[in-house]
């Protein structure tokens, strides 16, 4: 028996927790975070709504959006101060990596949850990578914004528009959580030895750094760079899938029907006014893409994921791709630390077993 004939190989179906945090229906292509639908909350909660949804869920308390505000604005400040002492080990990095090392570099600030010293500091770390690839010094945050305004100030080192803030806050609250991911279930295991939300949320990154999860949405404006022409659309994707690569952007474990996420992210892209040729384009590879995976892997479903418009919405907001994973950790953490926070709350040590097919002693 090799490993891939388990019916639990990949852990399809296991129920590894028990959740007030988020909920995902593949059928039905349903996401609903703490108690509300997707798409509803992206059109009116703030990332900071969602993150005191998530944070009063996770600990059976209440967490008001006022003071997840003023919070994360301190903690904003904290990890600015700490640049200094982070940024050294992260240079010659590539702006994942040097993600990596700075995240890890995160530790206990007095007077500030661990919570909120990470979701504060994410955004912070990552603004900073990316002026520090371009040359540039890193920005100092503007506590009294909401975490989506500041991070495009101090990728910027100018204030962005309303709609640009609207749009990136919108794609924060989209993806701050989604069910037992494999970064939320990495946060989880972490937690459930008792390590601190510093482990759990270094771990987690770490699991969405693959091209399977997060690491996906940079290669996917790579192919809408690679495809380029309308004509080269049909060429491009069939040889891609005859060669047997995966198209970035579709497919998901879960979900047998289209992401709910990905209409959400559509119409934040759609508000923005994204160049109707760029958007034209992509939305014709969506479409033969989908056509072309049906043909090619008939009966697996595979349909857009949350990834293909996170691309252009990101790039529309001028966020270099190597930087897309860290912008997501910085969405995501808000999940990690809910659920690493119910997990230490309400679980138990998370410690599966494994089918042993080596030889065994005479
Ligand atoms: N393109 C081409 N073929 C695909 C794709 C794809 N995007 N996705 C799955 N398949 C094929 C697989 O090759 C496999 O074919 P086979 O049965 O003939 O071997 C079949 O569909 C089933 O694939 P699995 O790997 O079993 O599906 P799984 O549930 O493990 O994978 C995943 C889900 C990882 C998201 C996959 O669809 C994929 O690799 N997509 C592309 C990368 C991507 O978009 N990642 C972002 C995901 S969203 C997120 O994590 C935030």
């Amino acid at each position: 028996m090799t490993i891939h004939q388990t019916s639990t190989a990949g852990l399809d179906g296991v129920e590894a927790a028990v959740t007030m945090l988020s909920h995902v229906n593949g059928e039905a292509g349903e996401l609903v975070i703490a108690g509300s639908r997707v798409g509803e909350l992206a059109s009116e909660s703030s990332f900071e709504g969602v993150v005191a949804r998530l944070w009063s869920a996770a600990s059976a308390g209440e967490t008001a959006e006022a003071d997840v505000r003023a919070a994360l604005g301190q903690a904003r400040l904290r990890a600015f101060r700490r640049l200094p002492d982070i940024l050294p080990a992260t240079r010659g990095l590539p702006i994942m990596d040097g993600f990596r090392a700075a995240v890890a570099a995160i530790g206990p600030e007095d007077g500030l949850s661990p919570e909120v010293t990470l979701v504060g500091a994410l955004p912070v770390l990552a603004a900073a990578l990316v002026r520090q690839a371009a040359g540039k010094n890193p920005v100092a945050p503007d506590a009294t914004l909401g975490e989506a305004a500041d991070l495009l100030r101090m990728l910027r080192g100018e204030a962005a528009s309303t709609a640009e803030a609207r749009a990136l806050d919108a794609y924060l609250v989209t993806v701050s959580d989604h069910g037992m991911n494999a970064s939320t279930f990495a946060a989880r295991v972490v937690a459930s030895t008792q390590a601190n939300l510093f482990m759990s949320v270094t771990a987690a990154y770490c699991a969405l750094s693959g091209p399977l999860h997060g690491g996906a949405p940079g290669p996917v404006l790579d192919m809408l760079d690679a495809i380029g022409t309308r004509e080269n659309i049909a060429p491009w994707v069939d040889a891609a899938l005859a060669r047997g690569d995966r198209l970035m952007g579709f497919g998901h474990r879960i979900y047998k029907v289209r992401d709910p996420r990905a209409d959400v992210l559509k119409r934040a892209v759609d508000r923005l006014g994204v160049s109707k040729a760029d958007l034209g384009l992509a939305a014709e590879v969506e479409d033969y893409a989908r056509m072309a995976l049906e043909k090619a892997k008939p009966g697996r479903r595979l349909d857009t994921n949350v990834e293909f418009y996170t691309a252009i919405l990101l790039d529309a907001l001028k966020i270099p791709r190597d930087a897309f994973t860290p912008i997501f950790a910085a969405a995501r953490a808000a999940g990690w630390t809910a659920h690493a926070i119910e997990q230490q709350r309400t679980g138990r040590l998370l410690r599966p077993s494994s089918v042993y097919v080596g030889p065994m002693p005479a």
